[in-house]
């Protein structure tokens, strides 16, 4: 047995509750009963800070009724996420909300399985992949902005997150847009409100209830098409699954399988987009001369969609996506469960423990950003440098084994909405506005980030 192979091993052992004996580090478990978790939900920045000040890098909890640790600060986020002794399991810790409905998703794999789904996987993002994913998602989005209404205010959360639905289907699916898509739709939307539900019983009439039935409608769905999409040459996302081998030309994914990722994959992929636009479009209607600049740097390439070879000629694109997703980081923390008992600058982590890195803390650390709270993009610049101190310092698609899978083809798609938007309009909120965040689970504004659009 290699190494990663008796992690997996260790990793199946492991009780169903993490950890309780955590004497010997700082920290407090709050309320009784409830802990943090009030604190969590309201102001989870502010928890963290204090935790911080008070007992330093590396403190306990209680959240959700799990006693863990947070772990804070660039060194920290190597340590766990790089993982080089093979002890922490990403699997044991993201199961408990979400193994029902995301089933083996390739974040609820460990070790050496998980190297083995995440290099069949490697093979639909892969450049010629993505860029024919780029000739579909082009003329899609242009058509969907132009549905958008002119001249009075509207929600865009919502507006982006119905037209990365619609533009998913196609892209991921394969589907044409019409009753078919809108129904594998609801089913999914129905699938991702229920991984935040409380209540995990199938009652009728409870969020539980309708994701779950979303989620066996969308198993039956995609294992149907499963035959069809092998034997098909299509583009898609799904189709490039199907024909997934890995490099020696004799492992494939099975039914089942192909079925489990693509499910996890919508989920991964939507509304961490949603959030990542939402915050890009929060801070250039607040700092126009940001949307004068990428209206130009769009205009110079002279053309009317983007293709692959034009992305890395998007420089200030590229910063201001950075920026966002370091003030917004979608995923604010992260977190694992150690295997077996391990050591991280002279704190004993014992075997079976929970533990969470905070991106959203490491974004905001004055040792390593200039003025934390202020966008500005051009921290990013070669001639800035900022987040070149230290490679895990700016990590909102994590890193090491599980770094995000997705994250070429997020900023692609980031940039062709912008791409089309900001040629065609301008975008502003109220005078002073300043949407208001809810950080956890999910980055995103609460009042849907009243905006008005003008066209240009
Ligand atoms: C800006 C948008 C996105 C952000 C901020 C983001 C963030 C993340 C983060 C932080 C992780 C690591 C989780 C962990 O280590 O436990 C992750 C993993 C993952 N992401 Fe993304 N993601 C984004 C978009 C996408 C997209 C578009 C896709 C698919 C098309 C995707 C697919 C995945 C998958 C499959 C994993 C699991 C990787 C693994 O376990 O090896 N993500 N993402």
């Amino acid at each position: 047995m290699n190494n990663m192979q008796a992690a997996q091993h260790k990793a199946a052992q492991l009780p169903r509750f993490p950890q309780r004996h955590l004497e010997h580090i700082p920290g407090d478990y709050g309320w009784p009963l409830f802990g943090h978790t009030f604190e969590f939900l309201r102001d989870f920045q502010g928890l963290v800070n204090r935790g911080a000040a008070q007992y330093g890098p590396v403190f306990k909890g209680n959240i959700f009724f799990q006693r863990g640790l947070t772990m804070l600060g660039p060194e920290a986020n190597e340590f766990v996420l790089r993982d080089q002794a093979h002890v922490f399991s990403s699997r044991a810790a993201w199961n408990p909300m979400l193994d029902k409905l995301f089933t083996n998703g390739l974040m609820m794999r460990d070790f050496a399985d998980h190297k083995l789904h995440r290099r069949l996987l490697q093979q639909a993002f892969k450049k010629p992949a993505l860029s024919s994913y780029m000739t579909s998602m082009n003329p899609h989005i242009a058509r969907g902005l132009s549905r958008w209404p002119t001249g009075k205010e509207f929600s865009f959360f919502d507006a982006i997150k119905s037209l990365l639905l619609d533009v998913g289907a196609e892209t991921f699916l394969g589907l044409e847009m019409g009753p078919e898509a809108k129904q594998v739709n609801e089913a999914f939307v129905a699938e991702v409100d229920a991984s935040l539900a409380v209540l995990r019983v199938e009652i009728p009439g409870t969020t539980w209830y309708r994701g779950m039935k979303g989620r066996r409608f969308l198993e039956k769905f995609m294992t149907d098409l499963i035959p069809q999409k092998r034997a098909s040459n299509g583009t898609d996302f799904f189709s490039e699954l199907c024909r997934a081998v890995d490099e020696e030309g004799e492992l494939t994914l099975s039914d089942q399988d192909i079925m489990n990722h693509m499910i996890f994959l919508l989920f991964a992929a939507h509304d961490t987009t949603t959030s990542t636009l939402s915050s890009i479009i929060h801070a250039l209607a607040r700092n126009p001369e940001w949307q004068d600049r990428l209206r130009e740097e769009f205009r110079a390439l002279g053309k009317d969609h983007l293709d692959y070879d034009d992305l890395d000629k998007l420089e200030s694109t590229t910063w201001v996506f950075k920026e966002a997703l370091r003030m917004y980081p979608p995923l604010p923390t992260i977190p694992r469960r150690a295997v077996e008992d391990t050591e991280f600058n002279g704190i004993r982590i014992p075997k079976n423990t929970l533990v969470s890195i905070v991106p959203l803390h490491t974004h905001y650390m004055e040792e390593f950003w200039s003025n934390p709270t202020r966008f500005d993009p051009e921290r990013f610049s070669p001639a800035r440098a900022e987040d070149k101190k230290h490679f895990y310092q700016w990590v909102p698609f994590g890193g090491g084994h599980h770094k995000c899978i997705g994250l070429n083809f997020a900023e692609l798609q980031s940039k062709i909405f912008l791409f089309h938007f900001l040629r065609d309009y301008q975008v502003s909120v109220r005078p002073g506005y300043e949407a208001p965040y809810q950080l956890v689970p999910l980055a995103m504004p609460k009042d849907g980030l009243p905006v008005t659009i003008r066209k240009l």
